[in-house]
């Protein structure tokens, strides 16, 4: 462990840190993080913190964001992360998050899209801490809910650890209760969100030590984590932040994460099986058929599932070549591909 500076064993006498309850959390991700990924999701970890997609605060008040903000209560802790600048707007949101039962409000600071840096919100907004502490301490008046933010460790020029710190204690000082960064900063033209999740290099060291530096807050980490081992590693850093959030990774293999819930909430089950997984996706999409969903609906997002599984790559052939014309008994013949390849 690395000494505490003097003003930090001040900081920690009158602020001692909390574990906090949400140690691991799933990313929002757009056309990925649904209510029917949220739901595997759900079945592979009963503890970890959800996230919608981000929603657009203006599509959030004028009704346009309905089948967004739709979640089943077994998905619960949910977060609903918004994308806007407005204070106005965004404590008219924090209020309907409150009135639907999402569990915390997160405004992202860290979404690079053109459209986003255009419409001055996203990543762009850590240019304006002033701005994002407004916001924050608006939907914080607004709501009882924990109000947080995601962001990168910088963005374009603004990218020394100077920076980043500042805004975080420009934007603490209106109420944020937590701080999701994405250790990667962000460039605003000239490479794509995709370029943006790939080509600037991580930074964790960066996170861990805001974490060191301002140890009363609830920090967490984002970016490049691939495995429960990961995980568990930036847990019980020296620096250890206070949650991990995961996002393609356990989109593309949902099982890789079987056994988060017993390594970093030490529940009694050692792992959940793919088994408890695809019964509990069957079940939910018998649900939403019933209700008038497509089967493709839930289809498209459980091919991680078969990944690198005997019988795996027959499983994702069965639901590739059903496509939107999946059923049910497409899903049933795919599940039951699992493991086919052991029998004689
Ligand atoms: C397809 C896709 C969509 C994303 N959409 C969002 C989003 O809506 N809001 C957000 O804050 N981040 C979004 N992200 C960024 C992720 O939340 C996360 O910060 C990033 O992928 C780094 O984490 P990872 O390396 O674990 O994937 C998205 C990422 C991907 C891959």
């Amino acid at each position: 462990m690395r000494p505490v500076p003097a003003f930090d064993k001040l900081s920690v006498l009158l602020h001692p840190p909390r574990v906090h309850a949400y140690r691991f959390s799933v990313a929002p991700m757009m056309e990925r993080t649904d209510r029917h990924f949220r739901a595997l999701a759900r079945a592979v970890s009963k503890r970890c913190l959800l996230y919608t997609e981000m929603v657009m605060g203006r599509a959030v008040l004028s009704g346009r964001a309905e089948r967004d903000l739709a979640f089943d209560p077994a998905e619960l802790p949910l977060v609903m992360q918004v994308g806007d600048n407005d204070p106005g707007r965004l404590a008219q949101c924090a209020r309907i998050a409150q009135d639907r039962g999402f569990t915390e409000l997160n405004l992202n600071c860290g979404c690079p899209s053109s459209a986003v840096r255009d419409g001055a919100f996203g990543a762009r907004l850590m240019m304006e801490p002033g701005r994002v502490a407004d916001a924050v301490a608006a939907m914080k008046g607004a709501c009882s809910l924990p109000v947080t933010v995601k962001h990168r460790i910088g963005v374009d020029e603004l990218d020394r650890y100077e920076d980043m710190l500042r805004f975080v204690d420009v934007v603490t000082e209106a109420g944020c209760d937590a701080f999701i960064v994405h250790a990667r900063k962000a460039w605003l033209h000239g490479l794509s969100p995709k370029e943006n999740r790939n080509v600037p290099p991580l930074r964790p060291q960066d996170v861990h030590r805001l974490k060191r530096e301002r140890p009363s807050l609830r920090i967490e980490l984002n970016g490049g984590i691939e495995s429960s081992d990961a995980v568990v590693a930036a847990l019980e850093h020296d620096d250890a932040v206070d949650g991990v959030m995961v996002g393609r990774a356990i989109y593309r293999d949902p099982l890789a994460f079987a056994d988060v819930d017993a390594r970093v909430y030490g529940d009694p089950e050692p792992a959940v099986t793919t088994e408890h997984v695809l019964e509990t996706m069957l079940e939910h999409t018998r649900r939403w058929v019933e209700g008038g969903g497509r089967v493709h609906d839930v289809s498209r997002h459980i091919h991680g599932l078969f990944l690198g599984r005997p019988g795996g790559r027959k499983a994702r052939r069965v639901l590739a070549e059903a496509g939107a014309g999946a059923d049910l008994s497409t899903l049933r013949r795919a599940a039951g591909m699992l493991n086919a390849d052991r029998t004689p």
